[in-house]
């Protein structure tokens, strides 16, 4: 049982991100397409972020698809990408929801209606109080590094002159706090790639449950784990 008050005075963190993983699997049990477990898994994310909005979480960034899975079948990316397009025709629903949304990674590759979908929900949901909703697209840590050093270069800044704060400035998240808590259902310990600079300091949280299983159930389980942790970023407390 939740303690109602315990609930309200803990701190959460300020950024929580996911890596929405086990979709496949998850139809497989089910002896149902692939589609079927992104179908789920979608509408799992909705669930999820809906959820962390009601409880005032300020930033989530999900892993929706990166820059390594356009090695899927054809029709498995089609079909992502489908998914996508429908999510994002709803883009009024940002707003009346209070989100507001940005998509993270190199979101040049994608078809011309996408980013045009993409321009239109950020723009839509631009002045929205609530949840800040990264949806990391087309995106990989190395390559979000590659291209801020391909800035820092094009903008001739004096070795001299480059710190942390000079890269963290020039990557897709730049303005957002880092993540403080990493979450990765489904039974993989692996980072794969996501948010590599951004996660030095991060808490991580890895559950067995696939993605369109883990509800908010699982997801105030690992908060109240966070909750729990001594973060000592390398000092001493
Ligand atoms: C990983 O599971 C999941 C993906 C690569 C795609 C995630 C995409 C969605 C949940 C839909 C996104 C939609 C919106 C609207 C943001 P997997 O396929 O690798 O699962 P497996 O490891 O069990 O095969």
């Amino acid at each position: 049982m939740f303690n109602k008050k315990a609930k309200q005075n803990r701190k959460l963190p300020t950024h929580i991100a996911i890596i929405m993983d086990g979709n496949g699997r998850w139809a497989k049990k089910r002896s149902l397409p692939r589609s079927a477990g992104h179908a789920a898994g979608s509408k799992n994310f909705k669930d999820i972020a809906r959820y962390c909005n009601k409880i005032g979480l300020k930033y989530l960034t999900v892993y929706a698809f990166s820059t390594e899975n356009w090695k899927r079948p054809k029709e498995e990316v089609e079909n992502i990408m489908n998914i996508l397009r429908e999510y994002l025709k709803d883009a009024k629903n940002f707003k009346d929801e209070n989100i507001k949304v940005k998509f993270i990674g190199d979101l040049q590759p994608l078809d011309h209606d996408i980013k045009e979908l993409i321009k239109d929900a950020e723009n839509e949901s631009e002045n929205a109080t609530g949840l800040h909703l990264n949806i990391a697209l087309n995106y990989g840590g190395r390559d979000e590094i590659v291209h801020a050093v391909k800035k820092i270069v094009e903008e001739k800044i004096a070795p001299e002159d480059i710190t942390e704060q000079t890269i963290t400035d020039r990557l897709y998240t730049a303005g957002h706090p880092d993540p403080d808590f990493i979450i990765r259902p489904s039974g993989e310990y692996r980072l794969s790639n996501y948010l590599i600079w951004q996660s030095a300091y991060a808490e991580y949280w890895f559950s067995d449950v696939l993605w369109p299983d883990f509800k908010p159930k699982h997801l105030e389980t690992a908060i109240d784990a966070f909750c729990g942790r001594d973060r000592r970023f390398g000092g001493v407390k």
